[in-house]
């Protein structure tokens, strides 16, 4: 049975100011379990990973949820636009060779086979790139209401689309619940590199890549 939302929790958009709060939290709660940087070696994400992460907070579109001052949840989306599949595929030449490199190369690989905004016929969607929650508040409905406040925010900026790339099962099946559309599934173990090998190797139960939009 879904435990009662908590009414303590105070959910607001991540100021330009507080990035180094964001990426703590981010490096404890997100990802250490987050499939794809958890599937690659060294654990540690790369710094222009993080950079990456963070420079979608002047957009407006990251949310953080607190309880007593403490971030709890946090989620990180910007927006994008039909040049995004040439540009993650010349992101993922740029930093071939290490583990953000090889995250990359998935993510170009769903990129153009997704290809969202071309697909639906919209200027821009407001892609979500990270979502998390502190295992000790899961289940109270905290990535929903994020997931939530990033589709109204893109719908008040006057997008038409949000998409995500669901690495991990948990987070496909939260998305399914608010109603978004299964767009593609990459399985890991059907994902090699030039060599004939697996690229990501995230531990069970995360099988696949979802990708899923919303239509705003
Ligand atoms: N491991 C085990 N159980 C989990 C996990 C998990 N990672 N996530 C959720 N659950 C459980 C919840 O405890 C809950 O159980 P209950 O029904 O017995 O109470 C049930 O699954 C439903 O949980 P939700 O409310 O749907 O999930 P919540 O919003 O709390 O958390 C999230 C989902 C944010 C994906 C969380 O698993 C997480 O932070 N994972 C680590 C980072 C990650 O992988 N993020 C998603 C990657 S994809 C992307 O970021 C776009």
């Amino acid at each position: 049975e879904q435990e009662q939302e908590p009414c303590d929790i105070e959910v607001r958009q991540v100021g330009e100011g507080e990035t180094e709060e964001l990426m703590a939290f981010l490096l404890v709660h997100y990802y250490r379990e987050e499939p794809l940087t958890a599937g690659t070696s060294p654990p540690e994400p790369e710094a222009a990973d993080k950079e990456f992460l963070l420079s979608n907070v002047p957009s407006g579109t990251c949310f953080m949820a607190l309880q007593g001052g403490r971030i709890v949840a946090a989620v990180v989306a910007g927006p994008k636009d039909a040049h995004e599949p040439e540009h993650v595929a010349e992101e993922a030449r740029k930093h071939a060779g290490g583990k953000w490199g090889r995250i990359l190369h998935l993510l170009s690989a769903v990129e153009s086979a997704t290809d969202v905004c071309r697909r639906f016929n919209v200027p821009s969607s407001v892609h979500v790139h990270a979502l998390g929650v502190d295992p000790q508040m899961r289940g109270r409905n905290l990535g929903a209401r994020l997931m939530e406040a990033v589709a109204q925010r893109a719908r008040d900026l006057g997008h038409l689309l949000v998409s995500v790339d669901c690495t991990s099962v948990y987070s496909a099946r939260l998305v399914q619940r608010l109603g978004y559309q299964l767009v593609n599934t990459l399985r890991y173990v059907d994902h090699l590199d030039a060599s004939g090998e697996q690229v990501i190797r995230p531990p069970p139960p995360h099988e696949s890549v979802q990708t899923f939009v919303l239509h705003l």
